[in-house]
């Protein structure tokens, strides 16, 4: 019997998803082994004790027994309708039902995307850090990743000037993740403007994930990117999973915008790829009307006072009290992105410090290098914890910290 390997595709040579990757695993086994973990690698805020809006579970519930066929490629109509026309509310004038697709979750929107778009070697614009699903998706569809540097020192901001110099001939797209993730950064009116017309000059398709939509904190405004395109062809994602904490429903959209006679081709080609994976998941699609015409459900968790709002206090705080940490303060989304001060741990390595933390104190994130980011003094956490967990999750993050700080000791 052969004990020849079954090889694998040479397509995934550089796909990495570290959110769920060896680190995950490792807790995995420490935890059954007995061990109690703290996992802040994913924003899943049903791991955390939320729960998706009651208005949202009583609709699937009351229409399963209409769930039980394939619907329509792009979604069920009504669903679709109910997105446009917040399309329209938030200035996108032309949106209609043909150009809204609901698929299995952004995720999912995000690959057929990029695979109507990309022929081999075509450049994709892409924030470093990223969320790594993007990079991946550009690599699994022939795309080759460029990154635009979103470094703390700007306050992980792009800088639009950098952006025009890393075009080519091949460059094909620009990805907008506002709010980001893992940073935290919203981006201004000004700024977006400014992508804007970085990509009509350069003839490129802008593909906005604002999948985090309004989570935002402070007097942060989240400023949607399709209107201000205007007739650039842009795609926008958002969905179910994050503001309206249903990441289990597997339900995300994307609004197609832009002159339709540029964006006939591409929206034929996304037709055909969402027909090729039949439908999204019904039974979550009748959570989207509730969703987006019912009560707002997450300002009040972002609101002075409410369970995010504290959660990113506790996390700003115990950065502020840290010998060894700094951190730009997140203006939305789930995560905070906090730094250590080199010249205080000159040989800190993300990755390093990420299995020691789980190993010794039994708390899981992600290095910031998992984000495509060159630089290795970063990690991500997810701001879902109550807010005394992060507390002592901090308290946690600086012991082990310390420790870097005093080898000699910490062998002895
Ligand atoms: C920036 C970003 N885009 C997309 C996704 C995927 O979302 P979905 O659950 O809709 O697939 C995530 C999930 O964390 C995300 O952070």
């Amino acid at each position: 019997m052969s004990t020849t390997p079954v090889a694998t595709s040479s397509r995934l040579n550089h796909v990495r998803y570290e959110i769920r990757g060896s680190l995950a695993h490792r807790a995995l086994e420490l935890e059954a082994e007995g061990r109690s973990i703290y996992k802040l690698n994913i924003g899943n805020p049903g791991l955390f004790g939320f729960r998706v809006p009651q208005h949202l579970r009583d609709a699937v519930a009351a229409n399963l027994d209409r769930s039980e066929a394939y619907c329509h490629q792009q979604g069920l109509s009504h669903a679709r309708e109910i997105i446009a026309a917040q399309q329209r509310s938030r200035g996108v004038t032309d949106s209609s039902v043909e150009r809204i697709f609901i698929g299995n979750g952004v995720s999912e929107l995000i690959d057929i995307s990029l695979r109507a778009l990309l022929n081999p070697g075509d450049e994709v614009l892409l924030p470093s850090p990223d969320y790594p699903l993007w990079s991946a998706a550009t690599l699994l569809n022939g795309g080759t990743p460029v990154y635009y540097s979103c470094s703390a020192e700007n306050a992980h901001f792009p800088d639009p000037e950098e952006i025009e110099k890393l075009i080519t001939p091949r460059t094909r797209a620009l990805v907008v993740i506002n709010p980001n993730n893992p940073t935290g950064a919203v981006y201004s009116r000004e700024l977006l403007s400014q992508l804007v017309r970085i990509a009509e000059r350069h003839r490129l398709v802008l593909l906005a994930d604002e999948i985090y939509d309004t989570i935002t904190y402070d007097d942060a405004e989240f400023v949607p990117l399709a209107p201000l395109a205007g007739a650039v062809p842009c795609l926008s994602f958002s969905g179910l999973s994050k503001l309206h904490r249903a990441c289990g429903y597997r339900i995300g959209w994307l609004s197609l915008s832009g002159a339709r006679a540029r964006t006939g081709d591409l929206h034929h080609a996304l037709d055909l790829l969402a027909a090729l994976r039949l439908c999204a998941n019904v039974a979550g699609q009748w959570a989207i009307e509730p969703a987006l015409t019912g009560p707002d459900t997450s300002a009040a968790l972002t609101a002075s006072g409410g369970r995010l709002h504290e959660a990113r206090r506790a996390v700003l705080d115990s950065v502020a009290s840290s010998c060894f940490l700094n951190v730009v303060a997140p203006q939305g989304a789930l995560y905070a992105f906090p730094a250590i001060d080199r010249a205080l741990l000159p040989g800190f390595d993300d990755e390093q410090f990420a299995l020691q933390l789980l190993e010794q104190e039994s708390v899981l994130i992600v290095p910031g290098s998992s984000f495509n980011l060159g630089t290795r003094q970063h990690f991500r956490i997810t701001l879902l914890p109550q807010p005394a967990e992060l507390r002592d999750v901090f308290s946690r993050i600086e012991r082990q910290l310390a420790r870097g700080a005093e080898p000699a000791r910490h062998v002895a």
